[in-house]
């Protein structure tokens, strides 16, 4: 029977294995800051690739952008980041004078703070007699912006802020893609990128992180039009779900009811990731955010962001934001792919990734590593197979059974075995990792067999 996968079980292999480690982790570590190791980056770039793949190369109505993190402080004042919409609500500890986010006071508490305000949630919390952590009385309600702010310049007096989501560097090139482009509407601009949030109880692994990368997707569309491009872009992060190998039994989509929409959203769908041990939450969110951006930007840069059909008169377009973290694809896709199972009467753990996500796509060992001659054998089939795909491991150590252990347990697809029979006829053993099923492959077509397309 298969084990149950536990969220502690992917952390320690992903630290174990060189996947992720904990942030500045010599000095003690930087709460909410995770870095990415040898196999860890690979498996977030090819999770990035595909994404890009599937959003921008393999589609005519897309197009790329990489804006800069820093921006000009008031694309934050349009956006309306620097107000109360992008600011948690906090209560004081009136003793310790420690801060506490009241929505998850009253969550923590059986209230569920939904349409409530800053001033609303304080009495709540006061008629429920809900005390503080250490059972004192409350002090004062702020809000707590989310955003890094920093100053730019010798002088610093110019203020500016680590950005907090990739989709305003996409709104403020709006005209430029449109200048230089030419697109039809409707299309879409897309942008990978990292994103800063000073989120104050940052938890569970990767899953909420002050420091994060976003794939964004502004789909700018005619506003009658809107409803159809909405569920052509819903199928389309289906797909890409699919893609990235998630099994459709672990996510679900969780339409926002009106009174919880974002002030600029008439319709929200979030798409949820049944994450070990923590249940449905978030993985991404497909907003109809209406012409909101773009109308702000107009009235705070003066500039005519506007769309001029062949015929017709130019016109603001509405806009479809599918937003996709790419922590949060990368720790659903190592959930999925976790497996405890039993091959050969051996346990063993297998990340059972999709070929294309998987850091290493195969690993070459000699039989023997003290028989010089496979040794050079292997050296030689690996070095030819490495000019052809990149991403080839070599492993000498150990016996093979422990080499199969190790890379299924890193997700390689493919295991290659030099033996005494390849110095006769330059056949080597190929294992799948999923099956188990070894066969016999020419070295001449080494490379069609373990090639994985990216
Ligand atoms: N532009 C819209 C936007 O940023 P969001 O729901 O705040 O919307 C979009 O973020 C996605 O970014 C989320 O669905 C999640 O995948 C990811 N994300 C947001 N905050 C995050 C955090 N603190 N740590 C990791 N991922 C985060």
């Amino acid at each position: 029977m298969a084990e149950e996968v536990t969220m502690e079980k992917i952390v320690s292999l992903a630290k174990r294995r060189g996947f992720i480690f904990q942030g500045s982790e010599i000095y003690g570590g930087l709460a909410g800051t995770w870095d990415y190791g040898p196999l860890g980056v690979a498996l977030k770039n090819n999770i990035k690739n595909l994404w890009w793949k599937t959003f921008v190369e393999e589609r005519d109505d897309m197009y790329g952008v990489d804006a800069a993190i820093l921006m000009n402080e008031k694309v934050w004042e349009a956006s309306g980041h620097t107000g109360a919409g992008f600011a948690d609500p906090m209560i004081r500890d009136k003793k310790t004078g420690a801060q506490y986010r009241l929505d998850h006071l009253l969550e923590d508490n059986g209230i569920d703070p939904t349409g409530m305000n800053p001033a609303e949630m304080a009495k709540a919390v006061s008629e429920n007699g809900i005390k503080s952590p250490e059972g004192n009385e409350w002090g004062e309600t702020s809000l707590f912006n989310l955003m890094f702010e920093t100053k730019v310049g010798a002088q610093g007096d110019q203020r500016s802020y680590l950005r907090p989501e990739t989709a305003q560097g996409i709104f403020v090139n709006f005209k430029n893609v449109i200048d230089t482009m030419r697109p039809k509407l409707p299309f879409g601009i897309a942008q990978v990128g990292k994103a800063f949030r000073n989120e104050i109880a940052p938890r569970d692994f990767i899953f909420r992180t002050r420091e994060f990368e976003q794939m964004e997707i502004e789909y700018f569309v005619h506003p009658e039009k809107w409803e159809d491009d909405f569920e052509n872009l819903r199928e389309a992060v289906w797909e890409w779900l699919t893609r990235l190998g998630l099994s459709s039994d672990n996510i679900r989509e969780y339409e926002v009811p009106k009174d919880e929409l974002a002030h600029y959203s008439k319709r929200t769908i979030d798409f949820e990731y049944n994450y070990p041990g923590k249940g449905f939450d978030e993985l991404l969110g497909l907003a109809y955010r209406t012409d909101h951006d773009l109308v702000s930007h107009i009235k705070a840069s003066g500039e005519k962001l506007v769309y001029t059909p062949l015929e017709g008169e130019p016109f603001v377009p509405h806009v479809i934001e599918p937003s996709f973290g790419v922590e949060r694809a990368l720790m659903a896709a190592l959930a999925d792919a976790y497996t405890e199972d039993e091959m050969n009467g051996e346990k063993r753990t297998v990340l059972k990734l999709k070929p294309e996500l998987a850091p290493v796509k195969a690993a070459v060992f000699p039989l023997l590593k003290n028989k010089p001659e496979l040794v050079t054998k292997a050296r030689e089939v690996y070095t030819v197979l490495k000019k052809d795909i990149p991403h080839i491991l070599w492993d000498d150590n150990g016996n093979v059974g422990k080499r199969y252990r190790r890379q299924d347990e890193i997700g390689t697809p493919y295991c290659v075995t030099i033996d005494f029979d390849t110095l006769e006829d330059n056949t080597v053993t190929v294992r799948d990792r999923d099956t188990g099923e070894q066969k016999r492959v020419a070295t001449g077509a080494l490379t069609q067999v373990v090639q994985v397309v990216q």
